[in-house]
């Protein structure tokens, strides 16, 4: 790729995405639109004793936001609900050894979409307005 500021990281998410589809019948489900450029993600999780089993995301997003939600979804998988809930964008680009300023946008998407699929899961639980 022509543009400069990819980590290795960044490229291996984006042309080998992990977890990429759709869960049937989620415990949580989560659809971010990305204010700044319009693109659109959605996440899907599978809980099982409050721990994150499985873990899957489509989006139409860009590369940086493909490779983002990827990472999040490696992270968040075996993972608490009130852990996976405080990952920021920060912690993805961080895991993906940064991102280029102009695209710390698109780790939003990811961070995001989680946040609204846990907060999903927690309202079907009947846990609402605990936090
Ligand atoms: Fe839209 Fe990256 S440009 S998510």
């Amino acid at each position: 790729m022509a543009q400069i500021g990819y980590s290795k990281k960044v490229m291996d998410h984006f042309t080998n995405p992990r977890n990429v589809g759709v869960i049937e019948n989620p415990d949580g489900y989560g659809k971010v639109g990305n204010p700044v450029c319009g693109d659109l993600m959605e996440m899907f999780i599978k809980v099982e004793n409050d721990i994150i089993m499985d873990i899957k995301f489509r989006t139409f997003g860009c590369g940086s936001a493909i490779a983002t939600s990827s990472m999040v979804t490696e992270m968040a998988k075996g993972m608490h609900v009130d852990e996976a809930i405080k990952i920021t964008r920060n912690d993805v680009a961080d895991e993906l050894e940064g991102l280029p300023p102009a695209k710390m946008h698109c780790s939003n998407l990811a961070a995001d979409a989680l946040g609204e699929a846990i907060k999903n899961y927690r309202e079907k639980r009947g846990e609402t307005g605990n936090r």
